[in-house]
């Protein structure tokens, strides 16, 4: 059995703690990807943003969000006046799960283990950041950051709160506004989600 949250990484800043990162064998992820993605932003951050994983391209950058989900997120963002920048931006898994397909490789859905191992640094990154608000895209990082991952439609938009007293805005994950086919749902969703990343603003 993995150990939980019994103990921390030793890391007292974000450097170190991605050093630390590096070498995680905490699941077996690691061994496929070319390398550990760990969030980026500010130490003093007062917003919190987590997705799932990172993609193919994050992967081969080491940075989250720089691929097609990425781009939607920051041009969405800044329709509203959301500085991507002033934010820490993170996942809920660091490390990317893929099965590849020729030379493509095609994204998987971390699972509920992969998710609860990887909370230890997710964690981690809490505590160095004490984020005011956590923005929650998607149900993975809505798994791992409130306990529960169903129902993710219809909790969107509201708050909730952590075990810690920390806020929470659950919201869809932007690479589901890219796969919904029905062109008028997906914009019914991606008004959804400008109007969540809108109320996500007021906390920087
Ligand atoms: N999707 C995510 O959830 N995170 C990333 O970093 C990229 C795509």
């Amino acid at each position: 059995r993995l150990r939980m949250t019994d103990d921390t990484p030793a890391a007292t800043d974000l450097d170190a703690l991605q050093r630390e990162a590096a070498g995680c064998t905490r699941c077996p992820l690691y061994s496929d990807a070319t390398q550990v993605v760990m969030g980026e932003g500010p130490r003093d951050a007062p917003l919190m943003v987590v997705g799932e994983q990172p993609g193919d391209q994050e992967d081969l950058a080491g940075r989250p969000f720089v691929g097609p989900a990425g781009q939607l997120f920051d041009r969405i963002a800044g329709e509203v006046g959301l500085d991507r920048d002033a934010a820490f931006v993170t996942n809920a898994v660091k490390h990317f799960k893929f099965q590849a397909r020729g030379k493509r490789r095609i994204h998987q859905k971390p699972d509920a283990g992969e998710v609860t191992a990887c909370r230890w640094w997710l964690e981690a990154e809490r505590n160095l950041i004490k984020p005011r608000l956590i923005l929650a895209m998607g149900a993975t990082a809505a798994a791992s950051v409130t306990g529960r991952g169903q129902g993710i439609m219809k909790r969107r938009g509201t708050f909730e709160e952590t075990e810690d007293g920390t806020q929470v805005l659950l919201t869809l994950h932007p690479s589901y506004l890219l796969r919904v086919p029905n062109e008028q749902a997906r914009q019914a969703a991606t008004r959804d989600f400008r109007a969540d990343l809108e109320q996500a603003v007021h906390w920087l």
